[in-house]
């Protein structure tokens, strides 16, 4: 396991999918800021300098690869046990990968996989906000960071690290058989909530059912019961 630590780069995804060829299994880039930060759909990751983590970690082993459905929303999981750690209340998952706190953004998840004729890797970004107060600019749903609800400023070498061990903690015994399904549903922030959702670029009213148990999202689309695979849709609540 390896971390580097860099005070500025386009992307810590970017510098993983140029570098994954020399780097080992659990590689954990972070950096201070991004120039070229991506979430989503493509979309621009703002940070303030210094203030929030802004992460990437590198998967190597073709166990966990094959995995990689669970990944993402382990990852969100793994970060929610270490917030509730420090006494943040109201956390859920909103599926398919985001942190919330009740309902602003605190965490974006971005996972990633470099193809050959095989998967070669994945890189989970994470962007967790910190100590940033201000989110100026268009944003899809209101962001909040851990400063804004605890006061203090945050130490953000000490919850980096926190966040690394329990991340690999979970994803080894993930590999070791371990299920973490039940406990994944219970942070569910779309459980029962009615939606649009954008299928085959149509905009649909689906009612939400819940995470399910392969980490699709079951969903009442008229009257039919589907399951929607992340990045098939997007929400409009
Ligand atoms: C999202 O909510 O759309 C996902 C956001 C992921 C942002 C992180 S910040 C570190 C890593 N590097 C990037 O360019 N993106 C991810």
């Amino acid at each position: 396991m390896k971390h580097i630590h860099l005070s500025n780069i386009d992307s810590t995804n970017a510098y993983l999918k140029r570098n994954y060829k020399e780097l080992d299994n659990y590689t954990f880039v972070s950096s201070d800021s991004q120039d070229k930060g991506r979430g989503r759909n493509n979309r621009e990751w703002k940070s303030e300098n210094g203030k929030n983590l802004l992460f990437s970690l590198l998967i190597l082993d073709q166990e966990l690869i094959n995995q990689f459905k669970e990944l993402s929303i382990l990852t969100a999981y793994s970060i929610i046990k270490v917030l509730e750690k420090m006494n943040i209340k109201g956390l859920s998952i909103k599926w398919p990968n985001d942190i919330y706190v009740n309902d602003k953004k605190i965490c974006g998840i971005l996972l990633e996989a470099v193809t050959t004729d095989k998967t070669d890797c994945l890189i989970i970004g994470v962007g967790l906000n910190v100590n940033q107060k201000e989110f100026v600019g268009d944003y899809l749903t209101p962001p909040t960071s851990l400063i804004n609800i605890l006061v203090n400023s945050i130490d953000t070498n000490v919850l980096q690290n926190a966040i690394f061990n329990e991340l690999v903690e979970n994803f080894e015994f993930l590999k070791a058989g371990h299920s973490y399904i039940e406990e994944i549903k219970a942070y569910d922030y779309l459980r029962g909530m009615s939606a649009y959702a954008l299928i085959d670029n149509i905009k649909t009213p689906i009612d939400i059912i819940g995470i399910d148990d392969d980490y699709s999202l079951r969903v009442n689309k008229n009257n039919e019961i589907i399951n929607l695979e992340a990045g098939e849709i997007s929400f409009h609540i």
